[in-house]
């Protein structure tokens, strides 16, 4: 008998997982707290903007026309517990407000929620970023809540799935980590994965400590490596150097390699920011916090690189206050290929500009929604050329393919100055000179 998966969470992570899954040939019961959620995704609409996920989903979708209906969605967690063998914990874990630390809340509820209702052999699999220490404590709370006792096991697989790239990430993993206790949880998570190791996923198993880290390390490791190269570019500014040269240059090196190393306004999104903060306070907990003190360096790097590109805008319309200014910002989302806003270093420069006084016209390919929500009294337009109808200057600060697209002698006609400042080191600066514009990068020699 194939297994029967439960999904609990159906946010970023838990939708595609769900629908991952669906497409591996399972069984799934994706179940949310939220009801609308809930009844979105049963009409096979995803609730974020995620490339081919809304696809993926229809196709599996019970009740909707063609599908394999081996996909269904529920709010009920006793109707999970009876239905599941492996359930998927996919909640999220915001930071805490007003700490570093992440708030485990939701997983605890969710864990609290489902394990009553455990009352056959099961293997609960969870996937949520969470500080380390968490996998062993809640592998206790399971086995004394559970009715079926040690016959239920924990397992913990983290996600490492991007943004923009979720479904192809889902479905084919770089690695697959799961920290387990027990064989059973091993034996049924390589089940589970059996289509992508078939392809050659690399299965790596170890222990709950170990595989938490995993995840939380990944993730400073690339912010290091992007904070890194955002410090060669101030570097680069203050001695008149080239730090995209630099980065093509060190990244031949086969052992720094060349991605993540776009300098930039720096990083952001759900994910980046506060798991670093969460680490380093988790880190604080166990007595370890100088082992990583380097990562508060790599906040404020990051951070830094927002005012940064605030005061590049100051000077570029000659220094005085934004009163009266009239500033076009292409790009509000984290990165490009999604619609989330959260944590978004386009949308805080845009939000700083603003409330200094500048008037910003924002536009976003698939983020205004969410921005508007977040900074409703920023103006928004509904294309890149009118955001940049009378600007005295043009900020480039999420790069969307629309944008290298767009003609710089196009948008040099409406502009009321052809002032670009390129925050993500993404358009091509010979093309927009050619056109007559002033370009100016971060990192960057300015002429
Ligand atoms: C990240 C991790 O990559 C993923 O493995 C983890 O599971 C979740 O967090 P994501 O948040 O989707 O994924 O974004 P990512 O592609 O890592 O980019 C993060 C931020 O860094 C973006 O704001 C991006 O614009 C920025 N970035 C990335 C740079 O500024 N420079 C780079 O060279 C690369």
């Amino acid at each position: 008998m194939a297994l029967k998966i439960t999904v609990i969470g159906t946010g970023y992570l838990g939708a595609t997982h769900a629908a991952a899954m669906a497409e591996l040939g399972f069984e799934v019961l994706g179940l949310d707290v939220v009801p609308e959620k809930i009844e979105m995704l049963q009409r096979g609409e995803v609730p974020m903007y995620e490339p081919g996920l809304e696809e993926l989903l229809r196709r599996h979708v019970a009740g909707i026309e063609g599908s394999s209906g081996r996909l269904r969605f529920t709010t009920s967690y006793e109707e999970a517990g009876a239905f599941g063998d492996v359930h998927f914990i996919c909640v999220n874990t915001p930071q805490k407000h007003g700490e570093y630390a992440c708030d485990m809340s939701y997983v605890e509820s969710a864990f609290d929620a489902l394990a009553p209702h455990l009352t056959r052999p099961a293997l609960v699999v969870g996937k949520s970023t969470v500080p380390v220490g968490s996998a062993a404590r809640l592998a206790e709370r399971l086995a004394a809540a559970a009715p079926a006792g040690v016959a239920v096991e924990l397992a913990w697989n983290p996600e490492f799935l991007r943004e923009g790239f979720a479904v192809q990430d889902t479905l084919h993993p770089d690695r697959i980590v799961v920290g387990v206790a027990g064989e059973r949880g091993e034996e049924l998570l390589r089940e589970v994965y059996a289509t992508p190791l078939a392809e050659g996923s690399p299965f790596i198993v170890m222990d709950y400590p170990t595989s938490e880290l995993v995840k939380t390390s990944a993730n400073s490791f690339l912010a290091t490596k992007i904070s890194f190269i955002n410090a060669m570019a101030e570097v680069c500014e203050a001695a008149n150097g080239d730090v995209v040269k630099l980065a093509e240059a060190i990244g031949h090196d086969e052992r720094i390699g060349k991605k993540f190393l776009r300098a930039g306004i720096g990083f952001g999104g759900g994910c980046l920011p506060k798991d670093l903060r969460a680490f380093m306070a988790r880190a604080g907990e166990l007595g370890a916090d100088q082992a990583l003190t380097f990562l508060r360096e790599i906040d404020s790097i990051n951070m830094r690189r927002r005012g940064h590109m605030v005061e590049l805008t100051r000077e570029a319309l000659g220094g005085g206050g934004f009163l009266g200014k009239r500033v076009a910002v292409l790009g509000a989302t984290f990165k490009p290929d999604s619609d989330d806003v959260r944590d978004s270093p386009a949308l805080n420069v845009a939000g700083q500009i603003h409330l200094q006084g500048g008037q910003v016209t924002v536009y976003d390919p698939k983020g205004m929604e969410n921005a508007r929500r977040v900074f409703p009294t920023l103006g928004y337009a509904e294309t890149a050329l009118e955001a940049v109808r009378g600007a005295d200057v043009v900020l480039h600060l999420t790069e969307w393919r629309e944008f290298r697209e767009l003609d710089p002698a196009v948008l040099g006609d409406v502009v009321a100055e052809r002032r670009i400042l390129d925050g993500r080191n993404a358009l091509d600066p010979a093309l927009w000179r050619k056109a007559g514009w002033t370009y100016r990068a971060l990192g960057r020699p300015s002429a």
